[in-house]
């Protein structure tokens, strides 16, 4: 069989790591071994019923049965304009502030065609979320990290950035609550981003995915709520965290219209929108009630109580996430995330995220996310308990 070269940009993406991450708890599974599998960000419930409702008379719409507007049907973008207003009291113009993505990951690798080219600087969060990594490698540009440090609550610490790089840099990642330290914005940080993005022209990319998942009655801040946002950046938002949508592969980029209008034309050149039904569904998620996102953010806090109360019970020091599902645990010290992440499978067969493969500050931790009942929480404590690990 003929073999065929990959393009150099194929070469330059970065190795996915957690795919032998999978690759060995799938060899426990085979194995027989009852894994309790805390090492994926996939939410763990189903779609609410009237979303799916909504998509099921859609599809009977012939209107949404030809091809899709190219930009996407304006009742969607007009519906994400009106949950921005309603949520956060942002003021959107849904013509020109607002582009209907494939999902965040497909905004958060176009964004970085729109506006690097080879040999560019990028602005990128240690520990962060690899998909910023993939983009910045294809566009053929550099990245210079911004470690999220405990110490400064998982912030951008961008006095330790220096001068030509700040200047130099032209797009910067961030994300809040953060994916994977579940640290959480604060509005003094994002007006500190707006300063440092106008002085040194940065694009700034806040990448909201966990927007709704804030606990202890706090709701996250959006970055377009900071003053001056919208002349420095976009918000990348999803409908899979806040609406058990993953699959469905919704999502928006929100914000400077200059950004938006790059995505649109780029997006022009690869897809036609979304399948129209699907549109229809996401408006309707947007614009109805919200009690399943009340609901499903109260059942995260629980998972998180019964978890994080557990783990400190039996000496683990870890801190309560304050938002996202995600818990960020520090390792004892005689390990790395990966040494004590292949314990955790061997042991006790429990399969966390090794730090490590979310950047090298993250290799004194692994993640652990809250997708599944308090049941199998508590069970992975016990199991954990059994194990002996902590002082
Ligand atoms: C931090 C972060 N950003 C973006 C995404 C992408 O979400 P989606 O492509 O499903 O919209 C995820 C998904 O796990 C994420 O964790």
């Amino acid at each position: 069989m003929q073999r065929f070269h990959h393009a150099n940009r194929l070469h330059a993406l970065p190795e996915q790591f957690f795919a032998k991450l999978v690759k060995d708890v799938n060899h426990y599974i085979q194995a027989g071994k009852d894994v309790i599998n805390l090492g994926q960000g996939n939410p763990d419930q189903p779609t609410p019923d009237h979303i799916i409702a909504s998509l099921q008379t859609a599809a009977t719409n012939p209107g949404f049965h030809k091809y899709s507007p190219f930009r996407g049907y304006s009742f969607l973008k007009e519906a994400i304009a009106t949950f921005y207003k309603r949520e956060y009291n942002v003021t959107l113009d849904p013509e020109t502030e607002v582009a209907v993505l494939f999902g965040g990951k497909v905004g958060l690798v176009e964004i970085a065609q729109c506006f690097l080219n080879q040999g560019d600087i990028a602005l990128v969060p240690d520990p962060g979320y690899p998909d910023y990594w993939s983009g910045i490698a294809i566009s053929g540009a550099r990245m210079e990290m911004m470690p999220l440090l405990a110490e400064n609550k998982f912030l951008p610490d961008y006095e330790q950035i220096p001068a030509n790089i700040r200047k130099q840099a032209k797009l910067m990642f961030l994300n809040y609550p953060n994916n994977p330290t579940a640290g959480v914005a604060t509005a003094p940080f994002f007006a500190d981003t707006v300063k440092l993005a106008q002085e040194n022209e940065i694009c700034v990319v806040h990448d909201f995915a966990y927007g709704a998942i804030g606990f202890d009655g706090q709701k996250p801040i959006s970055f377009l709520q900071t003053p001056g946002a919208k002349e420095t950046g976009i918000e990348i938002y999803t409908m899979s965290k806040t609406y058990n949508m993953a699959g469905w592969r919704v999502g928006f980029a929100l914000g400077n219209p200059s950004v938006i209008e790059a995505i649109e034309l780029l997006q022009d050149h690869f897809y036609v929108s979304l399948f129209g039904a699907i549109q229809q569904a996401a408006a309707t998620a947007l614009l109805e009630s919200q009690e399943c996102v009340h609901q499903l953010v109260k059942t995260y806090e629980q998972r998180r109580n019964t978890f994080i109360t557990g783990l400190q019970k039996i000496g683990w020091d870890v801190q309560a996430p304050k938002g996202s599902f995600f818990c960020w645990l520090p390792v004892p010290n005689r390990y790395t995330s990966t040494s004590f992440a292949s314990e955790l499978l061997d042991r006790a067969h429990i399969a966390v995220a090794p730090g490590i493969g979310f950047g090298k500050a993250g290799d004194n931790y692994v993640r652990v996310g809250l997708l599944t009942d308090e049941a199998r929480l508590q069970e992975a404590v016990n199991r954990l308990n059994q194990l002996d690990l902590f002082d």
